[in-house]
């Protein structure tokens, strides 16, 4: 039986908020597999594969990491996952991540995958979701954790692309719950992949869209009146539009909000500007994901850490997204509740 957040919840503050924040059971919505390959490991796969990188050094590589917009960010992600050959790469990383996550007491992850970054190199569809799947399953049986897959279209490319990319996957189609877009998103609108979005709605594919992280608040707006997403990735403009901020609090769908992603984007100018708070305040479902963690500085830990270290958010709002991330989430209703019991008793427990 379920029995909320304890009656003394306002009494944890400093470091037993902290702990807390380390300590409490999460979903991780909005993760990008191609985005946990650490420098050490991108190497370790060049020389594995023989495939030569513009970088002499991890620490050179590291360095490039500053950038200045989303697209100074996709040009060296993109670099990165090129060393991504055979199904025993694309097992290593999310091996890598799982072991990350498991430390960050993720219990519950929904990983983004971006196959056309990998078929465009002639790397084939099955090796890409083999990989990922095989090690999904062992990191259940390794780690006790639950993960599922989402493929995401990347939208700088044509929505044909993107209904080929569906076509070569749908014979894989177990091991993938849905669908999102993700890349580049100025200039290239929900409405460019209506017609394959409603595809996937007709083969029971989830769907969720990046929306509103570069891209306006009527890109928020296309994706949930026009792709149908169910969670908007990043979503945070919605808050230049107060009209659809209203929206969001009324229909309750998630986003899916990185702080740390935002900040090294320049979507916000700092943490502390950072509008988490202001997204709860106003009654919107948000949750705190990692996005690319090996490019951003941190994993969901580092996320939530330092998020609450620069913002006045307190215990209140800890349970608020640690709950959201588990609701928002795409598991079975009987499995959420376990999940929100566990959560429960870490605030119990606190
Ligand atoms: N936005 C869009 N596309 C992406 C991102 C992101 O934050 N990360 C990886 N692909
Ligand atoms: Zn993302």
């Amino acid at each position: 039986m379920r029995s909320g957040p304890p009656a003394n919840l306002d009494a944890i503050t400093g470091e037993r908020l902290r702990a807390l924040l380390r300590a409490m059971p999460k979903a991780e919505l909005h993760v990008h597999i191609e985005g946990t390959l650490e420098p050490e490991l991108i190497f370790a796969l060049a020389d594995r594969n023989g495939v030569a990188l513009p970088y002499p050094s991890v620490d050179a590589l590291r360095a490039a990491y500053a950038f200045t917009d989303l697209q100074s960010f996709l040009d060296i992600y993109y670099a990165g996952a090129s060393v991504l050959r055979t199904e025993e790469d694309f097992h290593a990383m999310a091996m890598a991540y799982f072991a990350r996550a498991v430390a960050d007491h993720v219990v519950h992850a929904e990983i983004f995958f971006d196959p056309q970054t990998h078929t465009s190199r002639g790397v084939p569809m099955a090796t890409v979701v083999h990989g990922l799947a095989r090690a999904g399953q062992d990191a259940r049986r390794i780690h006790g954790i639950d993960a599922s897959l989402i493929l995401c279209f990347l939208r700088h490319l044509s929505e044909d692309d993107a209904f080929a990319t569906l076509e070569a996957a749908l014979p894989l189609r177990d091991q993938f719950i849905g669908v999102g877009l993700d890349s580049g998103e100025r200039g290239n609108p929900p409405e460019k992949f209506a017609r394959v979005f409603a595809r996937c709605g007709e083969l029971g594919l989830r769907r969720v869209a990046h929306a509103g992280e570069e891209g306006p608040p009527a890109y928020i707006r296309a994706a949930l009146d026009v792709l149908h997403a169910e969670r908007i990735d990043h979503g945070v403009r919605c808050l230049e539009d107060p009209a659809l901020v209203t929206d969001l609090a009324r229909i309750q769908v998630p986003l899916t909000v990185c702080p740390l992603s935002n900040v090294r984007l320049g979507v916000v100018p700092a943490l502390h500007r950072h509008p988490l708070g202001a997204l709860l305040a106003a009654g919107i479902r948000a949750t705190v994901n990692s996005d690319d963690p090996a490019y951003f500085g941190g994993y969901i830990g580092a996320n939530y850490a330092e998020t609450f270290a620069a913002l006045p958010l307190g215990p209140r709002d800890a349970y608020a997204l640690a709950r959201n991330g588990f609701t928002a989430s795409f598991a079975e209703p009987g499995v959420k509740r376990r999940w929100l019991d566990a959560l429960d008793e870490a605030f119990a427990a606190a």
